[in-house]
């Protein structure tokens, strides 16, 4: 049994990742912590509510950790995810409430009690962890593994011309995290899914269909065009949601050239911590820009030993797009029978 715990900013990929994470057997999501990012902390934690709901997993603890980013002011970014987060999808308000617990408690509980068994896999902001590894720095030892999806080590970024999303954020976070890492033994160094993998996960309207006919739901067509703005007119609770908070996702994503796609970064980086997805990898020492207003953001990566410092990542430098799609076809499909 893999036992995770999902540090997210829900999130339109955030969200496909989550039901993935839940529709995938032997696979534990033991709490769910929640950063400022895509959308404020709240709106995250209450994201997260409605689709555990959603996928028959009301129980798992959502909790909310800093509202705001370690020394940067927070940008949210509902021009991309829309104003609630999840593109067009509406959910019911969730039963589940927030957790009383902060997020770095949830953190440090997990890893005292159960050492050397639970994986991180932080898909927004690293402001929690970040604070968690203030608290108790040996986290990182603590942890059976870490995935994180951030970072940029080619032009362009997607948020400035040499930074990404999650990292531009906070950039003091993901600098704090990357330097509790270095030098951990190579299993449990964290493995780092940065833009050039992740942007190649190109969702498009056919695989959100086959969700649908595997799911053996009606075909969902999500016509470039003219259905903008609409909502899906499938009965599948599971199928409207991934239909309508994609068709946003796309409609962002043709909005600036690339196409009607999305693409799945936290996705990916969930298929990597269930071990599911394979992936080429190298060693390098990363580190985050923060002083310079020009590259604030920037993720800067060793592989060479320059620096001579110990490695503090695994980046993962080849993916299979294919693969990942398979998998989230097969297990969308399950969670929408169910
Ligand atoms: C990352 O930024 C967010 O908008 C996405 O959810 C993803 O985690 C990609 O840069
Ligand atoms: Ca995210």
């Amino acid at each position: 049994r893999r036992r995770l715990l999902l540090d997210v900013d829900t999130g339109i990929d955030d969200a496909v990742a989550l039901m993935y994470l839940l529709a995938t057997p032997g696979v534990s999501v033991e709490a769910i912590t929640c950063t400022a990012g895509n959308v404020g902390a709240r709106q995250v934690a209450l994201n997260n509510l409605a689709l555990l709901d959603l996928c028959g997993h009301a129980g798992v603890e959502v909790a909310i950790g800093s509202e705001v980013p370690l020394q940067v002011p927070l940008v949210t970014t509902e021009e991309t995810h829309g104003d609630q987060g999840i593109g067009y999808a509406e959910l019911p308000p969730p039963r589940g409430h927030i957790s009383t617990r902060h997020a770095v408690d949830v953190w440090l509980e997990a890893v005292r009690c159960h050492p050397g068994q639970i994986t991180g896999v932080v898909t927004g902001p690293l402001t929690n962890l970040a604070l968690a590894i203030r608290a108790e720095p040996q986290l990182p030892q603590l942890l059976k593994g870490l995935v994180i999806m951030g970072g940029s080590f080619n032009y362009p970024g997607n948020t400035t011309p040499v930074a990404e999303w999650n990292t531009h954020v906070d950039p003091h976070a993901a600098r704090e995290v990357y330097a509790a890492c270095e030098g951990l033994p190579f299993e449990k160094l964290p493995v780092v899914c940065a833009l050039e993998t992740t942007e190649r996960i190109e969702c498009t309207p056919a695989h959100v269909d086959a969700v649908a006919r595997a799911a053996g739901a009606e075909p969902e067509v999500l016509d470039p065009g003219e259905r903008d703005g609409t909502r899906s007119r499938s009965s599948n609770a599971v199928v409207a949601c991934l239909s309508d908070a994609l068709r946003f996702y796309m409609e962002f994503h043709r909005s600036y050239d690339q196409g009607y796609i999305a693409h799945l970064h936290d996705l990916f980086a969930a298929m990597v911590a269930t071990g599911e997805a394979t992936f080429d990898e190298r060693l390098a020492t990363v580190d985050v820009e923060t002083g310079s207003p020009l590259t604030i953001g920037q993720t800067v990566a060793d592989v060479a030993g320059m620096w001579k410092r110990q490695p503090n990542a695994r980046i993962v430098s080849g993916n299979h797009p294919e693969e990942v799609f398979a998998l989230m076809v097969r297990r969308l499909a399950d969670l929408a029978r169910m």
